[in-house]
């Protein structure tokens, strides 16, 4: 069964034809279903839409059909963020697809609140049902249109992988991606910073004094994106990660004038000492994935 299994996807092109196999006959609850799962996989359908499931910083994701599948690309994003984290804190994730970045932010600390939020209702249905099992809620909206107002001033985390691809760059894209990912999953506008400028522009009305904003995108943009922060009246810095290929931008928001907050508070100057810390590297196993990151 099983060598026929791997022969069929391997025969498909499927580069982890073994592991893909093997998490097939483990997710498969029946032989019908493993015939299912082989022929759309051997079809061209992401692993993990084929499952149902991806691994996510040592987390299990659920993953619906036409949901971006989390990149293991984006574990320096949940790096950045968690180091922001204190127990107790306002953890918002925009731009959330499934909530994976979101929970993985979050997960292990105590008495957080877990916002997460996506213009796609198919997004926001499969982020439902993996944020609220720990106490998180997935709202339905453009960017932050989507949030309570009551959280405005209240936020210590800010987080997002917004679709930052280029337009014109979405042709070469994995199909994979191109295919069975919604485009506007993908497509960032003229130079990919569409969204990334509105997320700057709207951060410091949600963020608490010495909150931080953190968002992923590509090296190429890092520069235009710390200043598009910067221009919102935040701090800026780049992480990056050569290893992983990723770059994240945090903008921390010192303005305590603004909304007539005291300065900022004990987690904040934590925080600061921890900016300083030299990027995480991921700590979990990586599952093989079918969607390489792209
Ligand atoms: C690159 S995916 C990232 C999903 C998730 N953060 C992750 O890393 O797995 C971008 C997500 O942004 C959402 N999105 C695109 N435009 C949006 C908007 N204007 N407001 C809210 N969400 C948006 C898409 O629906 C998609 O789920």
């Amino acid at each position: 069964m099983t060598t026929h299994i791997v022969a069929r996807l391997r025969a498909a092109g499927c580069v982890f034809a073994e592991d893909e196999a093997r998490l097939i006959l483990d997710t498969a609850r029946t032989p019908a279903e493993v015939e299912a799962m082989v022929e759309q996989r051997a079809g061209g359908l992401p692993l993990e839409h084929v499952l149902g499931w991806a691994e996510f910083c040592g987390l299990r994701i659920q993953v619906d059909p036409g949901v971006f599948v989390p990149r293991h690309r984006s574990e320096l994003l949940v790096a950045a963020a968690r180091r922001r984290v204190r127990p107790g804190a306002v953890v918002v994730d925009l731009c959330c697809g499934t909530g994976a970045i979101g929970l993985a932010v979050v997960n292990g600390v105590d008495g957080v609140e877990l916002h997460a939020a996506d213009v796609d209702p198919a997004a926001v249905a499969c982020a439902r049902r993996n944020v609220e099992p720990v106490g998180g809620r997935a709202h339905l909206g453009d960017l932050d249109a989507a949030l309570p107002p009551t959280l405005r001033g209240r936020v210590d985390v800010l987080v997002a992988s917004p679709p930052y691809v280029p337009t014109t760059a979405i042709g070469l894209m994995p199909a994979e991606a191109r295919v069975h990912e919604p485009r506007q999953a993908l497509d960032g506008g003229a130079d990919g910073l569409d969204l990334v400028r509105r997320l700057a522009t709207a951060a410091p009305v949600w963020l608490r004094a010495g909150g931080v904003l953190v968002l992923e995108l590509s090296e190429g943009q890092a520069a235009a994106a710390a200043t598009a922060v910067e221009a919102a009246g935040l701090t800026a810095a780049v992480e990056h990660d050569d290893e992983g290929d990723a770059t994240v931008v945090v903008g921390r928001s010192t303005a305590d004038v603004q909304r007539g907050q005291p300065a900022a508070s004990a987690a904040a100057a934590a925080e600061a000492r921890d900016t300083a810390a030299s990027t995480a590297s991921s700590p979990v196993p990586q599952v093989p994935s079918s969607n390489s990151d792209a």
